[in-house]
């Protein structure tokens, strides 16, 4: 992100995948009473998670459906297509690149998995792989995702609110902020153990909410998307999604959950401050230091139609459900 980066796109316009029609399949499969959404999307998607691999890029994951519940959470507008979301990543772990994520990770071990919640509240517990999709119940989101390098995706997620998971920790009053920890294993996350490739960053990457922010019933934690687990380079088996902030918020692959009473040291602050602030609202009236932040690049697919530029909306267009949280704040000094 520190780079000029922008997007390029090429292929053909086939990849771009209808909402609408993703919506329609999705009402009459669930008026069959068929609501095994895993079986609704493989059926859209041009690039089932099958053909990412060839020749000896075998995976070490398995890819399996997600039964949850729909949730009325339509964005009105075209999803990105799978292929787009899987390929086109910021996971600097797997190298700064956008196609390196999703070249670079396909040996990435996911189970077994230990997520940790811990620090100021009643109930510590840690969480394994099955605990994931099990303990929660799961339910699909369909968010806007705006990176800060000004490129957006429409993306339909599956995971349960954080919300949810930290009541069961049960906060006590000295619960101010949540940081989140990425797993450090540079054996196996090419990016940490290569500065160039992981793009100088700090690692282990760690991000960080108020607790209100936290506790927002928008703030997911996803598990899957399009209705599959999650694959490595979109931040298997569990990663953070912010919808009102930009995506670098969006911290994947967590190992750790901690609440904490003071405001916590966050990744790309640490590294450019006067770039990356704590909070990162999208917000259109404040500009990144080295370009405008005022339209973005919608990327639906691969085609000559496949990204389009549109404006930005403060707070990704979340406003009604979270404005509320910065009534009084300077968003220019606090961004
Ligand atoms: N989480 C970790 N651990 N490492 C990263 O490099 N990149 C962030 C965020 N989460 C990143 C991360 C950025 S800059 C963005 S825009 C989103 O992930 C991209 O998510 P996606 O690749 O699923 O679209």
């Amino acid at each position: 992100m520190l780079f000029k980066n922008f997007f390029k796109s090429a292929l053909s316009e086939s990849d771009v995948t209808d909402e609408n029609i993703y919506r329609q399949r999705r009402e009459l499969l669930t008026k069959m009473g068929y609501l095994g959404a895993g079986a609704l999307v493989s059926g859209l998607s041009p690039y089932g998670h099958a053909n990412w691999f060839s020749g000896d890029k075998k995976p070490n994951f398995v890819t399996s459906d997600l039964t949850y519940k729909a949730a009325e959470n339509i964005s009105g507008q075209l999803l990105t297509s799978e292929e787009k979301v899987t390929t086109h990543n910021n996971f600097y772990e797997f190298g700064s690149q956008k196609h390196q994520p999703f070249e670079l990770s396909q040996q990435f071990k996911v189970n077994p998995w230990q997520l940790k919640v811990s620090g100021e509240c009643d109930k510590p517990f840690t969480l394994d792989y099955d605990d994931l999709f099990k303990r929660f119940e799961l339910e699909e989101r369909i968010y806007r995702l705006r990176c800060v390098e000004a490129w957006s995706m429409v993306i339909p997620w599956q995971g349960f609110s954080l919300a949810n998971l930290l009541k069961q920790a049960s906060p006590n009053s000295k619960a101010k902020y949540v940081v989140f920890e990425t797993l450090h294993d540079p054996e196996q996350m090419p990016g940490q153990a290569n500065r160039r490739l992981g793009g100088g960053i700090q690692y282990p990457y760690t991000e960080g909410l108020r607790i209100d922010e936290a506790m927002n019933s928008l703030t997911l934690l996803s598990v899957g998307l399009y209705g599959k687990t999650l694959p490595p380079q979109n931040g298997a088996p569990i990663r953070l999604v912010v919808p009102w902030k930009y995506g670098f918020k969006s911290i994947k692959s967590i190992v750790s959950i901690k609440l904490v009473s003071s405001p916590p040291q966050t990744t790309w602050n640490q590294l450019a401050p006067q770039e990356y602030g704590f909070y990162a609202n999208v917000n259109p009236m404040h500009d990144h230091p080295r370009w405008s932040q005022a339209t973005e690049r919608r990327i639906t697919g691969n085609g000559l139609f496949a990204a389009s530029r549109i404006n930005t909306l403060p707070f990704n267009g979340y406003g009604e459900q979270v404005a509320h949280l910065y009534k009084g704040m300077d968003l220019h000094k606090y961004y």
